[in-house]
């Protein structure tokens, strides 16, 4: 007999008042989130919206907020769900009314990101999230030297940076906090970029002072609560608080 998961969707229409609904998937095996959600809009509902292009956990298209922890959809089994430990210290997530007889222990409750505005079931704005990040300017800007090769840097030196360059920009760290109550707050994933790029030796220092001046202002690293959340959510291992922290204590002024 093939085994059944059932799960619990977040749905919303825009413009009206988000509802629950059920949805029951036959599983396969190493099915993932990400597959099952396939299932319902493709034999149950096709007007479920979500979104997704990878599959692999490297797009970050598919984050999702999973029996309350918010995760990548393509990288979570359906079957690893109920028994994957959350991280410690999650803030309250709430989406809307989850139903009263909602049971925890065999239905996967499926919700969009925290702390951006749902457009249609899954799929959230994520305008604030891009202004952010292209506000910091993470990108490279050196002196064209034209000599083979131009970007030397030692090893040491990349290791340093590495699990920053995995960022996915997936958003699941604006999970923290301070992003629930300040949307100025420029958030733990451009603040993130911005490190990766400051501590990159391959940027000349003025477009490091350039990056140092745009995360300085008040909704930029000063608004920063150190709770941390960002580092324990993060797919990727990015650590984003620490490199908030980091930021701090290396390019601004006490
Ligand atoms: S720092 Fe981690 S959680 Fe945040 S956007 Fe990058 S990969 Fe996603
Ligand atoms: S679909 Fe690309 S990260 Fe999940």
């Amino acid at each position: 007999m093939v085994e059944k998961q059932k799960f619990l969707v977040y749905r919303k229409n825009p413009g009206e008042t988000p509802r629950y609904e059920r949805y029951t998937v036959p599983l396969k095996p190493g099915m993932s989130v990400l597959e099952a959600l396939f299932y319902i809009q493709d034999h149950l509902d096709s007007s479920f919206a979500f979104r997704y292009a990878c599959r692999g956990a490297i797009c970050g298209s598919c984050g999702i907020t999973i029996d309350k922890f918010p995760q990548l959809a393509c990288r979570t089994q359906v079957t690893a769900v109920k028994s994957t430990k959350k991280p410690l210290k999650l803030p309250e997530l709430t989406f809307g009314e989850v139903p009263n007889d909602w049971n925890q222990e065999t239905e996967i409750l499926i919700e969009p990101l925290p702390n951006m505005e749902p457009i249609k079931d899954l799929v959230v704005e994520m305008e604030p999230f891009w202004k952010f990040y292209e506000e910091v300017k993470p990108y490279f800007v050196r002196e064209y030297i034209d000599v083979q090769p131009e970007s030397l840097q030692s090893f040491e030196d990349a290791r340093s940076i590495e699990h920053l360059v995995y960022c996915i920009l997936c958003g699941i760290c604006w999970t923290c906090p301070v992003n629930a109550t300040n949307s100025n707050y420029l958030g733990p994933t451009a603040l993130a970029k911005a490190y990766r790029f400051m501590a990159d030796t391959r940027v000349d220092d003025s477009h490091r002072s350039v990056i140092a001046g745009r995360v300085s202002k008040e909704d930029g690293v000063p608004a920063c609560e150190k709770h941390f959340v960002c580092n324990r959510v993060c797919p990727k291992g990015v650590k984003p608080g620490t490199a908030i922290q980091n930021t701090r204590k290396e390019y601004l002024t006490p």
